[in-house]
C-alpha cells in the first residue's frame, strides 16, 4: 500500500512547500484542510500541522481535536502547528516582545532528540511569527533554542510522539529543514521512500485500467506539459480508446500546431487537429477589450471542442491535465470550491461526461519526472506555460492575423535565442535548478543549462496600438514596439523578472528590429508579480 503523510493546511503560504519537501523526499502526501483529518485511512503513517494567518487566540482561528490523531499518529506541528499544541496542552502562546521574523541560528539543539539527528551546531533556520510559546506543554521537552526563542523546538512523549518547530524547516533558508523533515518522516513515521515517477506510472496505468474499463475518453489537449503528459499516460492504460482534441485558434506560437501535431503522432496519440482560426479572428475583430477578448476565446473554444467530441458518439470520460496545485488553489480550507478550474469548463455536465484527472496528486516539477519517465522527449516537457487565449492576450489593441504573425516572428527569435543560450551554473543556483528536474550534468561542480531551462516563462508582447519614429538604412520608419517579457517563479502566483545578460539583450533585440518587419523598438518588461501579472491582458 502506497504510504503517505498528511499535512492538514491551517492556511499558510508556505503549505505547499511542505508538501513539496515531502515528496521530494519520495514519499506521498496529501494536503487537506485542517478539519478534513482522514482518521480511517491506513495508509497514513504521519501528521504535519502547518502554520496559520492567525494567532491561536484570533477568534476566527482554526481549532480542531487533536486527541484522535495523536491517538493513531506522530505529529510534527510547525509554527501555528507547534503553537496550537502548545496552547491546547497545558502550554502558553503569548504575543512575541518584537515580530520573529527572519534568520536565526540554533544554539542549543538537542541532537540525541531524532528530529534533529545530524544537525549542525548553530544550525540557521527560519522564523516567521508574531506570538511565541511561552510555555511548551505539559510533559515536554525543549529540544532546541535560538538565541530570542527558547522554545524554538520541542517534543513531547505522547502516544507516537508530538514534535513542535516554531521555525519554517520547509522553506530554502532554514539550511537543514529538509534533514528535519526527513529525520520526521522517515525516521519517525518510517516512510519507505517508494514514491516515485515510475511507481507513479506504474500505479496510475494500472489504476486507469480499472477505472476506465473499454469506455472511451476524450482529452482537450493544450501543447502544454499537462495535458500532453496526461494524455501520454491515458494512453499507456487504454490505448487507442484515448481521442484527443487540439484546438488551433491561430493564436498560437510560430508552427506550433504543426509541430506539437507532429510530436503527438510521434508519441502514438490518437489526435484530432482543428484548425478553428478563422473562426477565432473573425469573432475577435474589432475587439479591444482584456476580458472580452478571453471570453470570445473561451466561448469558441468549448463550441470547437465540443462540436468535434459530440461526433465520437460513445465517449464516458472527460481527461484534463489538473495538477495538484491548480486544486489546492481551487480549496479554501474550509473545503469550498472558490474557484472552480477546468480547461473545457462546462463541457463535463454538457455532454454529461465523467471526469478523469489523472494528474491531481502532483506538482509540476513531478509532472515533468512523470514525462521522462514515460519516455517523452524533453522540448514537451520543459516547455513553458503558455495562456489558454494565447498571443491574443499579448497583443495590445484589436487582433489580425497580420499582428499575429509579426508577435509570433518576434517570439520566435526571442524564444529560440533563449534556448541557444547556454549558461554554466554552481552553487545554490544549480541546486535550485536540477532540483526543478531539469537534466544536466554535473563536472567540476558546474551544470550548463539554456537561459530557457532556468526561467518559469519568456514570451514577446505587441503594443499594437503605439507607433514610435526610427530610422533603417536612410528611411524614416514609424512602426510598432515589442516588449520582452521574462520571469522566474515556482508556480506563477508569484513573479520576478528575469535578470537576463545584457549580451542576449543586444542580439535578440538586433535580430529583432531587423528581421521582423514592423516592429523599430524593442523594450524589456522589469515588472514583478505582484504588482504586475506575467501576461499583460
Ligand atoms: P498572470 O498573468 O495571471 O498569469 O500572472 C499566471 C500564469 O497563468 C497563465 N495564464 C493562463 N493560463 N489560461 C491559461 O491556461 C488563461 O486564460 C491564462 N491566463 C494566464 C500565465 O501564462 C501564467 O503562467
Amino acid at each position: 500500500m502506497q504510504q503517505k503523510i498528511i499535512i492538514l493546511d491551517f492556511g499558510s503560504q508556505t503549505t505547499q512547500l511542505i508538501g513539496r519537501r515531502v515528496r521530494e523526499l519520495d514519499t506521498f502526501c496529501e494536503i487537506m484542510p485542517y478539519n478534513k483529518m482522514p482518521l480511517d485511512d491506513p495508509s497514513v503513517i504521519g501528521v504535519i500541522l502547518s502554520g496559520s494567518p492567525f494567532s491561536v487566540y484570533d477568534p476566527e482561528a482554526f481549532r480542531l481535536d487533536l486527541e484522535p490523531i495523536r491517538q493513531r499518529y506522530p505529529i510534527l506541528g510547525i509554527c501555528y502547528g507547534a503553537q496550537y499544541i502548545s496552547h491546547t496542552n497545558g502550554g502558553k502562546v503569548e504575543p512575541a516582545g518584537s515580530r520573529e521574523y527572519g534568520r536565526q541560528h540554533l544554539t542549543y539543539i538537542n541532537r540525541d532528540n531524532i528530529l534533529f539527528q545530524g544537525f549542525d551546531e548553530n544550525s540557521q533556520v527560519w522564523m516567521s511569527h508574531g506570538d511565541t510559546i511561552t510555555r511548551i506543554p505539559t510533559g515536554a521537552e525543549v529540544i532546541g533554542s535560538t538565541e530570542t526563542v527558547e522554545n524554538a523546538a520541542y517534543y513531547l512523549p505522547s502516544n507516537h510522539g508530538i514534535w513542535g518547530v516554531q521555525f519554517h524547516p520547509e522553506v530554502f533558508h532554514s539550511i537543514q529543514g529538509t534533514l528535519l523533515l526527513k529525520n520526521f518522516v522517515v525516521g519517525v513515521c518510517g516512510s519507505r521512500q517508494d514514491w516515485s515517477a515510475d511507481s507513479f506510472v506504474e500505479t496510475t496505468v494500472k489504476e486507469l485500467k480499472e477505472q476506465i474499463g473499454d469506455d472511451r475518453v476524450i482529452l482537450g489537449l493544450s501543447g502544454g506539459v499537462d495535458s500532453s503528459v496526461a494524455a501520454v499516460l491515458l494512453n499507456r492504460a487504454i490505448g487507442d480508446k484515448l481521442t484527443c482534441i487540439f484546438v488551433d485558434h491561430g493564436m498560437l506560437r510560430k508552427d506550433e500546431f504543426t509541430n506539437v501535431m507532429r510530436d503527438y503522432e510521434c508519441l502514438g496519440l490518437n489526435v484530432i487537429g482543428v484548425d478553428a482560426s478563422e473562426k477565432f479572428f473573425s469573432e475577435l475583430a474589432g475587439v479591444r477589450e482584456p476580458e472580452k477578448k478571453r471570453k470570445i476565446i473561451g466561448k469558441g473554444f468549448i463550441d470547437v471542442f465540443d462540436a468535434e467530441a459530440q461526433k465520437i458518439k460513445d465517449a464516458r470520460w472527460l481527461a484534463q491535465g489538473t495538477i495538484y496545485p491548480d486544486r489546492i488553489e481551487s480549496l479554501n480550507i474550509t473545503g469550498k470550491v472558490i474557484k472552480s478550474h477546468h480547461n473545457v469548463g462546462g463541457l463535463p455536465e454538457k455532454m454529461n461526461l465523467k471526469i478523469c484527472e489523472p494528474l491531481k496528486w502532483l506538482f509540476k516539477d513531478e509532472v515533468r519526472r512523470v514525462g521522462r519517465s514515460l519516455g517523452m522527449p524533453e522540448h514537451l516537457i520543459t516547455r513553458h506555460p503558455f495562456p489558454g487565449p494565447g498571443l491574443a492576450v499579448r497583443i495590445l489593441g484589436d487582433i489580425t492575423p497580420e499582428k499575429v504573425r509579426v508577435l509570433q516572428e518576434a517570439d520566435d527569435i526571442f524564444i529560440r535565442g533563449l534556448r541557444d543560450y547556454k549558461v554554466k551554473l554552481s552553487g545554490e543556483d544549480a541546486r535550485r535548478v536540477l532540483a526543478a528536474g531539469v537534466p544536466a550534468d554535473m563536472q567540476d561542480g558546474e551544470i550548463e543549462v539554456s537561459l530557457y531551462d532556468q526561467i518559469w516563462q519568456a514570451g514577446a508582447i505587441l503594443l499594437s496600438d503605439v507607433r514610435s519614429v526610427g530610422v533603417m538604412g536612410d528611411e524614416r520608419t514609424y512602426e510598432n514596439p515589442v516588449a520582452l517579457r521574462a520571469v522566474t517563479s515556482s508556480d506563477a502566483m508569484t513573479a520576478d523578472w528575469a535578470h537576463l545578460p545584457y549580451d542576449f539583450m543586444a542580439k535578440v533585440s538586433t535580430d529583432i528590429i531587423n528581421k521582423v518587419k514592423g516592429v523599430n523598438r524593442v523594450c524589456y518588461d522589469i515588472s514583478s508579480k505582484p504588482p504586475a501579472t506575467i501576461e499583460w491582458e
